[in-house]
């Protein structure tokens, strides 16, 4: 942990410790959790239900946590990312002399140009030590390892906190929300985005195998797929003002991003290897795929959620 993180934290030891490791290319949505040899395997106690865990649960436990740091990377350069993730900049309202919180912050890109746009102090976290060592080497000055749902942060520090694709991946994204408010200051701003797999829509010959294996990632892939349709009602439930929702949606038609940033290919097979789907079934998954990208007739949608809000109160008379 940095000097300056520790300025806002509780006395607790959160320094982030990993190796650094070679990138190679792997899929943001698509990889499952895969606990390599020579690793313990890993328990899901609170996953009873969701039995292909994504690997964004627990980054710190795939058998290649740097190939997701690539995936993160590739992802960033993409026109529909950058677009949305400027967008949750401007909601966030961050400027000089601000102090914002990039909760589960991944690389630290997002935290960095954020920073370098609006002149706050962005301080980044995220419960992978890998990530957060990652975030060091882009050159982040405020970075902690730290679990969503136990921030190691005194209440009310920050000026405004964001959340981007963390929530749909943590245990409990009700309780981390309550954590995230927590550390907001009256008349600070909360901004959280996640996909809504409850939107997915895929153009495939067998359209009862292509809902079958959207529904199977529904529920038994990513861990919270539809909390995003839910954080307006969240944040009324805690009493938040000026809550505002917007919906981007992602549609892919490109063949390379099948593979190089979505990795439809592998939901099928994982979703067999844990016998939720007949081996058969996962292969004529692909041949479909591949006929489907072959024929120019491939797509794939999914809706975005971002929702802002403001947390009640405004001491000091400042405005944000
Ligand atoms: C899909 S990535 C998004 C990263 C970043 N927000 C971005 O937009 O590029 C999800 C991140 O959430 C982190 N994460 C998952 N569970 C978490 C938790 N309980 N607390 C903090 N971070 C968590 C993962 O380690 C991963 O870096």
């Amino acid at each position: 942990m940095t000097s300056d993180t520790r300025l806002l934290c509780e006395p607790a030891d959160h320094e982030a410790e990993a190796p650094g490791t070679p990138a190679s290319p792997l899929s943001e949505v698509g990889q499952t959790l895969r606990t390599g040899a020579g690793r313990p395997s890993v328990s899901w106690p609170d996953m009873a239900d969701h039995c292909v865990p994504h690997a964004f649960s627990d980054l710190d436990a795939h058998s290649d946590p740097s190939r997701l740091v690539t995936t993160l990377n590739r992802l960033s350069d993409d026109p529909f990312f950058a677009s949305y993730k400027q967008r949750l900049h401007e909601l966030l309202r961050a400027r000089p002399g601000r102090r914002i919180l990039d909760a589960g912050a991944g690389t630290g890109e997002a935290a960095l140009r954020l920073a370098g746009a609006s002149g706050a102090a962005v301080t980044a976290c995220d419960l992978s030590a890998v990530m957060c060592r990652e975030m060091r080497r882009n050159g982040l000055p405020r970075v902690a390892v730290a679990d969503a749902h136990h921030l190691p942060f005194r209440d009310r520090v920050f000026d405004g906190v964001l959340a981007d694709r963390v929530l749909q991946h943590v245990n409990d994204p009700g309780k981390a929300v309550t954590e995230l408010l927590r550390v907001t200051r009256p008349g600070g701003r909360i901004v959280v985005c996640d996909p809504d797999t409850g939107t997915q829509a895929l153009a495939l010959e067998d359209e009862d195998l292509a809902e079958k294996v959207l529904s199977l990632r529904r529920t038994k892939n990513i861990r919270n797929g539809t909390f995003a349709r839910t954080v307006p009602g969240l944040f009324a439930d805690h009493g938040l003002e000026d809550i505002h929702a917007e919906a981007r949606t992602l549609l892919i038609r490109d063949p390379e991003s099948v593979d190089g940033t979505m990795g439809i290919r592998d939901w099928a097979g994982a979703f067999a290897d844990r016998g939720y789907l007949g081996r058969a079934e996962a292969d004529r998954f692909n041949a479909l795929l591949d006929k489907a990208i072959g024929n120019d007739r491939f797509l794939y949608a999914v809706t975005y959620f971002l929702t802002a809000a403001t947390v009640p109160g405004n001491p000091g008379g400042s405005t944000l």
